[in-house]
């Protein structure tokens, strides 16, 4: 299969890498299935960490769209545009699309779906929660039979960093994000991770896939933790409680309701000792019960991994199409579930 790579930050080259690079198990055996042909980046003159090919670079997208031989696009780029509309073109060109972009995941999910099953190719986005927790999949696969009423959890690689390094290392909320930044966890724009954006479209996109409905990021009640400081997390640590970045959504008789924000917990909470970059999320279905998956939520190989396996995933399964459908009716009841509980 010969595909297009859109990006070569730190997702795009920890996706090229395993293709191109990693002798693992499984890859090893279908990489010669794989064949990147072109990588879509700004600028093409950049000084870059690995060495590609100056053939392979290009600055038009028109160049992969037009290219028959190209049967699938992963998107590892970042913002709402130009990404949405390219999307959009390579299904309608009828290429896959693997993406880890939840800001247009999250706002666009229908749209895309519906686009996807009209032009009878695939469309994933493992990547786009959790990092490599390989929560969506679950969801549409196992997890699919239940009836889900909750889901909890650290959705955010850097502000989960930098609230557990303020917290054991006494540090200062900017210096952490630096680090966070600089080991390729933060989003472009950082504000998305600290104020709550980044955590809302992950919870909107599970929420959405949990609860059968297109529930979107706006519906989300979010509060920031920019304003924590490390005097604070003092007196937390002292008084016995972690504080941690939550998401939080239920679903009850039709209504749900959905929010981000920081919550201090007992030290002796599961979700206290998730530090770093690590996510955690808690899923609770009629017939599971309660179900909780741990991992990195961030950073080059967790998130490269998910878009590679979604990857084999077209190439194992390229007669089958999802059948997510996104047709319940519910309410959102913004806090009141929540309250007194
Ligand atoms: P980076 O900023 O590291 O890389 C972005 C890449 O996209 C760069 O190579 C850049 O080109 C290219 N690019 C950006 N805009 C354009 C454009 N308009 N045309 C062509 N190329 C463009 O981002 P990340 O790798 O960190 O993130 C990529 C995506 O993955 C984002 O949607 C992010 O939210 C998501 N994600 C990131 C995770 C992480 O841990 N970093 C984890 C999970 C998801 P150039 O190099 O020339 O500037
Ligand atoms: N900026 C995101 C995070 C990347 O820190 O969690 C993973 O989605």
């Amino acid at each position: 299969m010969k595909i297009a790579l859109l990006g070569m930050g730190t997702v795009g080259t920890g996706v090229y890498e395993i293709i191109n690079e990693e002798k693992g198990n499984y890859f090893a055996n279908a990489q010669e299935k794989v064949n990147i042909k072109k990588v879509l980046v700004r600028d093409k003159t950049k000084k870059r960490k690995l060495d590609v090919s100056e053939d392979l670079l290009t600055d038009s997208f028109d160049e992969i769209l037009e290219d028959q031989e190209i049967e699938a696009v992963i998107f590892a780029m970042g913002g709402m545009e130009p990404e949405y509309s390219y999307m959009k073109d390579a299904m309608r060109n009828k290429k896959h699309v693997i993406t880890a972009n939840k800001a247009v995941v999250s706002e666009y999910l229908d749209t895309l779906l519906k686009l996807a099953e009209e032009n009878n190719v695939m469309f994933l986005f493992e990547a786009s929660v959790g990092g490599g927790i390989p929560i969506i999949t679950s969801l549409k696969e196992t997890l699919k039979i239940n009836r889900i009423d909750e889901i909890k959890g650290i959705l955010n690689g850097t502000s989960n960093f930098i609230l557990s390094k303020m917290s054991s290392e006494g540090r200062d909320f900017d210096d952490v994000l630096k680090e966070a930044q600089e080991l390729g966890f933060a989003e472009a724009d950082p504000s998305a991770d600290v104020d709550g954006f980044d955590v809302s479209r992950k919870l909107a996109i599970l929420s959405s896939l949990a609860f059968g409905c297109h529930i979107k990021d706006e519906d989300i009640y979010k509060r920031g933790i920019r304003e924590v400081s490390k005097s604070d997390m003092e007196m937390f640590d002292n008084l016995g409680y972690v504080l941690k970045y939550l998401a939080h959504s239920k679903m009850d008789d039709g209504k749900y309701c959905a929010t981000v924000e920081p919550v201090l917990l007992s030290s002796k909470n599961i979700m206290s000792n998730v530090n770093e970059e690590f996510n955690i999320v808690s899923i609770h279905g009629n017939i599971i019960g309660e179900l909780q998956f741990y991992g990195k939520g961030a950073g080059k190989n967790a998130t490269a991994n998910a878009v590679v396996g979604d990857l084999l995933y077209i190439i194992n399964n390229s007669e089958r199409r999802d059948d997510i459908i996104l047709d319940k009716t519910v309410e959102n009841k913004k806090l009141d579930i929540f309250q007194g509980k």
